[in-house]
């Protein structure tokens, strides 16, 4: 039997990566800021807790899945969070997609205390998850990425790691969504110019995707983007907001002029006020399409 592993965050991502660990025979202590989630996991065996703090066990991993910087946070350093929990030889794999900046902290937190900050966030939607299809980024101490490969290996489809700076792996990542947004927008462009032209949006996208776009990217997204099925949400658009706040942050503190991403932060601006925050963040095509007088 594998050891026990305590995991955060129970949404979109973060419940069927916590089926797979069950599958691979992990024991699991799973905390969720709204129980009911845990429901499905709890009567595959899973422990539900009721607070944060009760998923570590000293020297063990936890695993967190959570929304962004203010959650993490709070399910570490706030009143019921794990950070004092976790004790020497702990390891926290933080696999949510936030900033350097919180990634830094937590170190610098964990290493007075004996234990490691791994930073793994994942690429890779619901379904991939389910699938153990998730491509992980790591950094942070060489030990502590070496005990949780498995945990990884039992998450994913290969693990490509960054070295030992805390923050480098969520650097990474944000540089990737940064450019899964670019290709969102172009498609959405490319598609309504063919569409006004009398070209169904489906054609040239399958067209693209079958040759010179052949990728993940273009042909899953291209997809979406070309049927306008923006609902129900895989990703979020409030969390597709926070990314490309996280881009801007981290292009302002190293003095990176990202002109494209100021104006898809644009994009995610208006459709959060219009409403479109628990849409798909490829709702961002919507704009696009408005634009061009379609809708
Ligand atoms: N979805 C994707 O395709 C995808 C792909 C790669 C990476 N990511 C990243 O993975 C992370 C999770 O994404 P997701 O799509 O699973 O998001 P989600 O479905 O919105 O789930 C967010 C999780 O965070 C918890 N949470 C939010 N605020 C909290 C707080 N203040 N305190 C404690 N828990 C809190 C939620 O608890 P409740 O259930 O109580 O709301 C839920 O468990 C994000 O960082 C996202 O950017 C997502």
């Amino acid at each position: 039997m594998s050891e026990a592993v305590g995991f955060v965050g129970l949404g979109h991502m973060g419940l069927p990566m916590a089926h797979n660990l069950l599958r691979a025979g992990y024991r699991l202590r799973v905390y969720n800021r709204t129980p009911a989630k845990a429901a499905a996991l709890a009567e595959q065996g899973a422990e539900l807790v009721g607070r944060p703090a009760d998923v570590a066990a000293p020297g063990g991993i936890v695993i967190t899945m959570v929304a962004n910087d203010q959650a993490l946070e709070a399910v570490t350093l706030g009143a019921d969070g794990f950070g004092e929990q976790l004790g020497p030889g702990g390891v926290h794999l933080s696999m949510s997609t936030v900033s350097p900046a919180i990634a830094q902290r937590l170190a610098a937190h964990y290493q007075a205390r004996g234990a490691a900050y791994v930073a793994a966030p994942v690429f890779g939607r619901p379904d991939a998850a389910a699938a153990r299809k998730l491509w992980v980024c790591t950094s942070g101490p060489q030990a502590a990425k070496e005990r949780v490969r498995p945990v990884l290996d039992a998450l994913g489809q290969g693990i490509f790691d960054f070295g030992a700076a805390p923050e480098a792996a969520h650097v990474v990542k944000v540089a990737g969504n940064f450019l899964i947004v670019s290709a969102m927008e172009a498609m959405a462009e490319a598609f309504t110019l063919a569409e006004k032209h009398g070209i169904e949006r489906g054609q040239i996208a399958s067209m693209l995707a079958q040759t010179i776009f052949a990728c993940p990217i273009y042909q899953n997204y291209g997809k979406m983007i070309a049927e306008e099925t923006y609902a129900p949400a895989g990703f979020r658009l409030a969390l597709g907001a926070k990314d490309l706040n996280l881009v801007l942050d981290a292009a302002s503190t190293a003095r990176v002029p990202m002109p494209f991403a100021s104006l898809l932060h644009d994009r995610m601006l208006s459709a959060l006020a219009k409403g479109r925050a628990d849409m798909d963040w490829t709702a961002v095509g919507l704009a696009v399409s408005e634009d061009a007088g379609l809708k």
